[in-house]
């Protein structure tokens, strides 16, 4: 298993004032059987079975073995794929979970399948496109996920999963798959749809409108702001994500 090593700095010095920080450095070691270099000195092999070691240079790292939410930043993206402050509100919203079968499509790079797969019982995914279907496998294996089922097929003509609790897409005419979408979820169901345009909000939503068993919950965007907190200097940062997509929450009923 893979390992992450943390320094974590506290103190810094500029023009000879000193003062407390609370940067960190972050690594990713995925080869333990050698001794690891980086810009703070090399880190001895036998190091990594401690919790902590320090370099050759007197830099004190904490060491743990590397989780999920270290893996899956290093996913090959191909397409883009959705942030995850957008993932986090999907979850949060429909309460998706262990007994849950989901459907995702595009699946672009798989980051969506795979963060939910970590979560649901099954997803099932689905693209058009072979080198973003061999992205996302490569992904899923690098990932070692199980319940994660990977499919060519265009879901603007049918979708093969029945019984769906959570349909999501993220592809550009969302709007071709809402007559699909009507006959696979199960009363209750969720059906997300993830969109950059407005204009792509606006053909769904009215898709959705004409059929009586399905309703829109609402359509949303979300702004994360991260802040610089550096003793009393306290701000958000410059740079940022701005702009990802909406997400238009609708439900099936009957
Ligand atoms: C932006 S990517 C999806 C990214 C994905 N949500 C992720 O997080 O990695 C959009 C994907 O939709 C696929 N796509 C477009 N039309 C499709 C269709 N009719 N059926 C299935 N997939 C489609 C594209 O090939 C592309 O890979």
């Amino acid at each position: 298993m893979a390992k992450i090593l943390i320094h974590k700095k506290r103190k810094e010095t500029i023009e000879g004032k000193e003062r407390v920080i609370s940067k960190f450095k972050k690594y990713y070691v995925a080869d333990l059987t050698r001794d690891f270099h980086c810009n703070e000195g090399v880190l001895k092999k036998n190091a990594f079975k401690k919790k902590q070691a320090k370099t050759n240079m007197g830099f004190t790292f904490s060491i743990f073995d590397a989780q999920f939410c270290d893996e899956y930043w290093r996913m090959t993206r191909g397409p883009q794929t959705i942030p995850l402050k957008d993932i986090g509100v999907i979850i949060a919203i429909t309460g998706l979970n262990k007994n849950s079968i989901v459907v995702d499509a595009g699946t672009g790079s798989g980051a969506l399948a795979i963060a939910l797969a970590n979560l649901v019982k099954e997803v099932h995914t689905y693209d058009i496109l072979d080198e973003h279907l061999r992205i996302a496998k490569e992904n899923i294996e690098k990932m070692k996920i199980k319940n994660c089922f990977i499919k060519k097929h265009d879901v603007t003509k049918s979708i093969p999963q029945k019984k769906v609790d959570v349909l999501i897409l993220d592809l550009p005419d969302p709007y071709l798959v809402v007559k699909h979408a009507m006959k696979v979820l199960t009363s209750g169901g969720w059906f997300i749809s993830y969109s950059p345009h407005v204009t792509q909000v606006v053909d769904f939503c009215k898709e959705v409108e004409k059929q009586e068993d399905l309703f829109i919950v609402k359509t949303i965007e979300l702004i994360e702001r991260e802040w610089d907190i550096e003793d009393r200097k306290a701000r958000p940062k410059t740079q940022g994500i701005g702009h990802s997509g909406f997400l238009t929450f609708v439900r099936k009923i009957g």
